[in-house]
């Protein structure tokens, strides 16, 4: 049997990118369809999605429209793909030019409920046989944007007097990342158009306020998140953001399922934005992007200068403080230091003046690139990811499979991706990076300088990065426990 799967999202590389659930909602479903299910996506019209979609032609109009003037169902496909994307056109709504969810003075727009509400009801009308060609009988709902998917669906059901738990269509909510939470103060629930007992501790209502994320939570038949340990850590009050209990009363419908990387888009072998192509068998054309990115960052030409590099959203969760204070470990032991980022503006002022002082060796590029993205992971020789919290973490990946090898810190999808080059695991052969455990300034300097004495061990520092770029975390195994999940629910 074929199954029917639509996956609702705010995000698609490359048209529309602020994180990895772009590069997720662009990989998964395509790597479903290879495994046989018929899979399709729906999006808010953001301008650059409008622009970017191929063929798109009206499906439905919408009914509801959360107070835009008016709001309708296209469907198209991403070009070179034959994936079919619906996307909702309601231009009063999405069609803002930057950041899908931020105004441009990075404040969430006001009208973010009613915005995302939209999707999440658009979602459930589908379900409903708007598009009257097709219906899924799956709904996976990705972070908060879409997290009143679930919630409009058990509305409905209630409303066709369907008995408890018989539903219109099976739902799994994603998370990716449990800190956006999508709050709102309650009196937005009025517009929502949900029914008012909904507004509950068991429901929508999360601490007096109106979460998103907490309808995706306790409405969904199962719930996934990126990797396995983060699955755990999120049942934990340290990491569960005032949700462990629901989370925790949920454990036996919550399950990790690690995210894959797309090969086709993360390959030195193939790579259109590097200086040279290299593969494990022949890696001579590393040393080349190496070059090539210590002068395009008029850092000194040094190939005996282990090169790390930070590709990130300069946010809290990413620890980047941390690396920060550690920078003199680094350029006292003759290394070289590349971040490109964005975000906050502390850090970005940080990384700026430390690049000032150390211009040989510090080099840092404000802004999203996705280009020099891919020249920084295959021109470092190590890859520095060093999270606070990291449910999935796709950089690391990428890392791995360009021969520069993860430094860590032991949290979430980072845990669950990288081995640690400890003696131990060098003598079996399964190191792929370095690991610290404990989120503290010695056990950073230490996992760095750990990174210097084996690079120091060039024989070992090539089988450590032959084995790393030998790792496959391809979509396919992920996709494979995704119809698992789905046959399960059917
Ligand atoms: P998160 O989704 O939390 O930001 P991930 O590691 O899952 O973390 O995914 C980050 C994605 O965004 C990767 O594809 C990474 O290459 C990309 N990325 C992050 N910052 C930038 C940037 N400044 N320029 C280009 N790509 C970036
Ligand atoms: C989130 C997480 C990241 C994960 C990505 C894709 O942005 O922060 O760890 O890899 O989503 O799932």
């Amino acid at each position: 049997m074929t199954i029917r799967v639509l996956h609702v999202a705010s995000e698609l590389y490359p048209l529309l990118k602020t994180g990895g659930l772009a590069d997720v909602t662009a990989a998964l479903p395509a790597a479903l369809i290879e495994q046989g299910a018929d899979a399709r996506l729906l999006l808010p019209g953001f301008a650059s999605i409008a622009q970017g979609l191929a063929d798109l032609h009206p499906v439905a109009r919408l009914e509801r429209t959360f107070g835009a003037p008016q709001a309708s169902l296209e469907l198209g496909r991403v070009p070179g793909s034959d994936l079919p994307v619906y996307m909702i056109r309601a231009d009063a709504f999405y069609s803002r030019p930057g950041n899908p969810y931020l105004d441009a003075e990075h404040v969430p727009y006001g009208d973010n409920a009613q915005r995302f509400a939209l999707l999440g009801w658009a979602a459930a009308q589908l379900v409903q046989h708007a598009d009257p060609a097709w219906a899924p009988q799956i709904v996976q709902a990705h972070d908060w944007h879409a997290g009143l998917v679930p919630a409009y669906l058990r509305a409905a059901a209630r409303e066709r007097g369907l008995p408890h738990g018989r539903s219109l269509a099976r739902t799994v909510f994603t998370v990716h990342n449990l800190a956006y939470q999508g709050i709102f103060p309650a009196q937005q629930f009025a517009n929502l158009g949900l029914p008012s007992d909904f507004f509950d501790m068991h429901g929508v209502e999360f601490y007096g306020q109106l979460s998103f994320l907490k309808a995706g939570l306790y409405y969904a038949d199962k719930i996934t998140t990126v990797s396995p340990t983060y699955a755990r850590e999120i049942q934990t009050v340290a990491q569960g953001g005032g949700l462990e209990a629901l989370l925790r009363g949920r454990s036996h419908d919550l399950v990790g399922i690690l995210n894959g990387v797309d090969y086709t888009v993360w390959n030195p072998a193939t790579d259109g934005s590097i200086a040279m192509h290299y593969s494990a068998g022949h890696m001579s054309g590393k040393l080349r992007c190496k070059t090539a990115l210590q002068a395009r960052l008029k850092l000194a030409q040094k190939h005996d200068a282990p090169v790390f590099g930070v590709v990130s959203r300069l946010t809290e969760q990413k620890g980047l403080d941390l690396l920060l204070g550690a920078l003199p470990e680094i350029v006292s032991r003759g290394g070289q230091l590349v971040v490109l980022g964005t975000g906050d503006a502390s850090l970005e002022q940080g990384f700026t003046r430390a690049a000032r002082q150390h211009p040989d060796a510090v080099a840092v590029e404000l802004g999203f690139d996705e280009t020099l993205a891919h020249a920084i992971v295959a021109g470092s020789d190590v890859i520095a990811v060093p999270s606070r919290f990291e449910p999935c973490g796709l950089t690391q990946l990428y890392a791995l499979a360009y021969g520069a090898l993860p430094l860590v810190h032991r949290v979430g999808g980072l845990a669950d991706t990288v081995v640690d080059a400890s003696l131990e695991n060098l003598a079996d052969g399964l190191a792929t990076g370095f690991v610290f455990e404990r989120f503290e300034p010695d056990a950073l300097t230490a996992a760095i300088r750990r990174a210097f004495a084996l690079y120091a061990r060039s024989h070992d520092w090539r089988d450590t990065r032959t084995h790393a770029m030998q790792q496959d975390f391809g979509w396919a195994a992920s996709a494979q426990r995704y119809l698992a999940l789905y046959r399960e629910l059917l």
